[in-house]
């Protein structure tokens, strides 16, 4: 079963960007099942290095756009995404070392975080921002 079920409620009103998000989501929920439910259908490998591929990719273009939109806050979004990189690097060096992160319950807290406060928390605080810009752009 999903963990985070992905929502309509959960858009930033960009389709680029809530794509990126129901993708990491997916990832995330994967490893749910994977940790949690004891599914060993999956690598957990393959999913650790897709989720930092992507994380890198859709930092990249969520912080390209907000700063298109010129988005007050963009250096801190910055500085959220940067410690959320370096501590998924630091498990990644863990996981190359030989460390079970299946059996890790930090690295699982540390990912849940993520998207419960990064993808459904933080994230939403530039929604009003891009909306009232595009509010602009058409009127
Ligand atoms: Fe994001
Ligand atoms: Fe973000």
């Amino acid at each position: 079963m999903d963990f985070i079920t992905w929502t309509d409620k959960m858009s930033v009103g960009v389709d680029s960007l809530d794509a990126d998000h129901k993708k990491l989501l997916g990832i995330f929920n994967r490893l749910h099942r994977l940790i949690r439910e004891k599914d060993e259908t999956e690598k957990l490998s393959l999913i650790i290095e897709e989720l930092d591929e992507y994380a890198g990719y859709h930092f990249n273009t969520e912080e390209k756009i907000l700063s298109l939109c010129k988005y007050p806050d963009l250096e801190v979004h910055k500085t959220h995404h940067e410690k959320i990189s370096k501590t998924l690097s630091k498990f990644m060096a863990k996981h190359k070392k030989g460390t079970d992160l299946a059996k890790n319950l930090e690295f699982y807290d540390f990912v849940s975080d993520w998207m419960l406060r990064h993808v459904l928390g933080e994230d939403r605080k530039y929604v009003e921002h891009i909306s009232n810009r595009n509010n602009k752009k058409v009127g």
